[in-house]
C-alpha cells in the first residue's frame, strides 16, 4: 500500500531480497566465516565457561554508564596488545563501529575520502558529518593524491582517507601505498579489516600485521567479529587520544548498550583459538588458494572468490544450479556491486569444494 510501486521496480530489476532459511547440512561457500570457528563447540564452551563465572551475563547498559564489563576490558586489552594499538573500543557490530568513526571523526572543514569500494556502512554516513565528504577510485593513490591537493588549496582541516584491508565484494587487499600518503599529508587512516583480520597475515591478524605497518597515532583499524571470528561485534583500535574522543563524542557508542558480552567472549575465545593454531589454519588456507590457482587459474590474496556473470537473471539461475547440486554461494547483484557476481568463500573446514570448483566451470562456461 505504501511502498507497491517501489517493491515492483526492485522486482522488475531482478533485485528483490529475501531471507531465507537453509537446511543446515547445505555446503556453505556463502557465508563469511572463513575459518569455520561458528561450529566450534570447543569455543562455545570456553566462552560459556568465561562469563559464567560472573553474576551479569548481560550488559544491561552502556558502556559509558554502566555496561562496561570486565570481559570487555580483558577483550580490549588483549586485542590491543596483540595488534600493538594503544587502545581498543569494542562496539556491537561493525556497521556500529563503522557509524561510530565516520559520524564523530570527521568534522566541520575536514575532508573524509573513501575508497570507492568501501562498505555501504561507510559510506551511508556522508550526510552524517558536516565534513566534505568525496570518493576516490579504487586504490587509485594518483586520485587521491588529486584530491588531497585540490582540499588543501583552500583548506586546512584534518583529512581522513577511508579503506578496507581486504575488500568484500572484489577480494582485493588494500594498496599498501595509501598507508604512505596518508603519512605524508598527516591524514587519518582508518583501515576496515572485516574481511582481513583471520585470513591473513603471520598471526591472521589482517593487513597492518601482513604489510608489516606498526600503528601510528594517524592508525585507526576496525575489525568485525561476525565474520572469521564466528561471533558478533567488531573492535575500534586506535591511539589514546582517538580512543577517548570517541568514547565522548560517538554517539553510536555513547547511546547504545554495550556490546553482547556473551559474543565478546565468544570473540575473545576465537582469537585465542586461532593463536593457538596458526599453523594447521594457514595451511587450510594456503590449500583452498592453491586448489583456485590450479583449477581456475585464479590467484587470491583472500579468501574471497568473485566470479563475474553477465546479468542479474543469469545469477539467479546459476546460484539456483549450484543449489540444486547441494552448494550456496553468493549472488550479489546491484545495487551492492556494480555488476553481479558470484561470491564465493572458500571456508577452509567446509566439504566438497573441489566438487563445487567442478560445477562452477562447467556452469560459468555455459552462463558468462
Ligand atoms: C567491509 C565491511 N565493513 C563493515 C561491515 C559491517 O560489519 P557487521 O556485519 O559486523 O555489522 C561489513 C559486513 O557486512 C563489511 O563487509
Amino acid at each position: 500500500m505504501f511502498y507497491t510501486k517501489e517493491i515492483r521496480a526492485i522486482k522488475r530489476a531482478d533485485r528483490f531480497r529475501k531471507r531465507e532459511l537453509y537446511d543446515e547440512n547445505i555446503l556453505d561457500f556463502a557465508s563469511n566465516d572463513y575459518l569455520g570457528l561458528s561450529q566450534n563447540k570447543i569455543i562455545l564452551e570456553k566462552a560459556y565457561q568465561r562469563i559464567s563465572k560472573y553474576k551479569y551475563h548481560s550488559p544491561k547498559a552502556s558502556t559509558l554508564v554502566n555496561g562496561y564489563h570486565i570481559i570487555h576490558k580483558e577483550f580490549e586489552e588483549y586485542i590491543a596488545n596483540i595488534n600493538n594499538f594503544e587502545k581498543a573500543i569494542s562496539v556491537g557490530s561493525g556497521f556500529l563501529a563503522n557509524l561510530s568513526l565516520f559520524e564523530a571523526l570527521p568534522r566541520r572543514g575536514d575532508l573524509l575520502l573513501f575508497d570507492s569500494e568501501f562498505h555501504a556502512s561507510g559510506l551511508i554516513t556522508g550526510k552524517m558529518n558536516e565534513a566534505q565528504t568525496d570518493i576516490f577510485l579504487h586504490n587509485n593513490i594518483v586520485n587521491l593524491i588529486e584530491k588531497i591537493e585540490k582540499y588543501k588549496k583552500n583548506n586546512q582541516g584534518r583529512i581522513i582517507i577511508a579503506i578496507e584491508g581486504i575488500y568484500s565484494m572484489s577480494g582485493d587487499i588494500a594498496n599498501k601505498d595509501i598507508f604512505k600518503i596518508a603519512d605524508k599529508y598527516n591524514a587519518i587512516l582508518i583501515v576496515d579489516e572485516a574481511h582481513s583480520v583471520g585470513v591473513i597475515g603471520e598471526k591472521l591478524l589482517g593487513v597492518f600485521e601482513y604489510f608489516k605497518i606498526i600503528p601510528k597515532p594517524n592508525h585507526i583499524k576496525m575489525g568485525t567479529l561476525g565474520k572469521a571470528l564466528g561471533s558478533y561485534g567488531a573492535y575500534i583500535l586506535s591511539s589514546n587520544e582517538i580512543y577517548q574522543y570517541l568514547c565522548n563524542r560517538a554517539k553510536a557508542i555513547i547511546y547504545t548498550t554495550a556490546p553482547s558480552i556473551f559474543d565478546i567472549s565468544l570473540a575473545y575465545e576465537g582469537f585465542l583459538f586461532i593463536q593457538e593454531n596458526l599453523a594447521f589454519l594457514q595451511k587450510k588456507i594456503k590449500n583452498r588458494k592453491r586448489i583456485i590457482k590450479e583449477k581456475l587459474n585464479i590467484e587470491i590474496n583472500s579468501l574471497i572468490l568473485p566470479l563475474p556473470v553477465k546479468s542479474s537473471k543469469e545469477i539467479l539461475k546459476l546460484k539456483k544450479i549450484i543449489f540444486e547440486n547441494g552448494f550456496l554461494v553468493g549472488a550479489i547483484r546491484p545495487p551492492t556491486v556494480k555488476k553481479p557476481i558470484l561470491r564465493i568463500i572458500p571456508r577452509i573446514n567446509e566439504n566438497g569444494f573441489e566438487k563445487l570448483i567442478k560445477i562452477i566451470r562447467k556452469e560459468i562456461k555455459n552462463n558468462v
